[in-house]
């Protein structure tokens, strides 16, 4: 049996970087002594090659590696700080050259990370939508954390760190009943085909 390989991807565009480590603590705390395989990008390691490329086919290698992990990926956990009230614009950009079907059914665990709480609602409103138009798995409990719930650049907060590990519970558990997604996606290729109408 293959080892479980989730992707962290972080959409700040600078190190260090408050979304970065709070995408890096969920990892851990999903891994929590299992087996799995947990590798994390962010802006940075794409490059300065992601804002220039229109097309897929326009990317340079460091830009093209991101993109290749988050569609290979078992599962998914992104974060991104809030821009504006939204997610970064490269970090928006990052996804619109992913495949529109490469991340359905795949679980996918949301954070941000914010100045204050005024934008805690980001994750549900901004996000959430982005990954339904890719009809992924989205976990129920999605994570945000402001300024002030990080200490020394990692993440402090005693309410954030608990809703960090009862969102990291709810991806283990789709991670752990993989094989029968798997088994449904073949049988009900209907499945597949609305996400294609839904790509379109
Ligand atoms: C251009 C810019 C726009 C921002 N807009 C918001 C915002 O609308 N709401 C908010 O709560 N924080 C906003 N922030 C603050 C960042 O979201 C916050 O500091 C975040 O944790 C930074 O994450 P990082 O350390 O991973 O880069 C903004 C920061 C920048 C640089």
């Amino acid at each position: 049996m293959t080892v479980p390989h989730i992707v962290g991807f972080s959409g700040s565009l600078r190190r260090p970087s408050k979304t970065r480590a709070l995408v890096e603590a969920t990892g851990k705390e999903v891994i929590h002594g299992r087996a799995f395989r947990f590798d994390i990008f962010d802006v940075v390691d794409a490059g300065p090659g992601l804002g220039g490329a229109l097309m897929r086919e326009d990317l340079t290698l460091p830009a093209s590696r991101v993109i290749d992990a988050i569609e290979r990926a078992d599962a998914l956990i992104i974060g991104t700080p809030v821009y504006k009230g939204a997610y970064t614009g490269l970090f928006k950009h990052l996804f619109d050259l992913v495949d529109p079907l490469a991340l359905v059914g795949k679980p996918v665990l949301i954070t941000a990370t914010g100045g204050g709480p005024r934008h805690a609602l980001v994750v549900e409103h901004v996000l959430r939508p982005l990954f339904g138009f890719f009809t992924a798995l989205t976990v129920p409990t999605a994570v945000y954390a402001s300024d002030a719930d990080f200490k020394d650049g990692a993440l402090a907060d005693a309410g954030v760190r608990a809703r960090l590990g009862e969102a990291a519970g709810q991806l283990r558990a789709l991670l752990d009943h993989r094989p029968a997604q798997h088994a449904r996606e073949i049988e009900e290729p209907a499945f597949r085909q609305q996400a294609k109408i839904a790509a379109a």
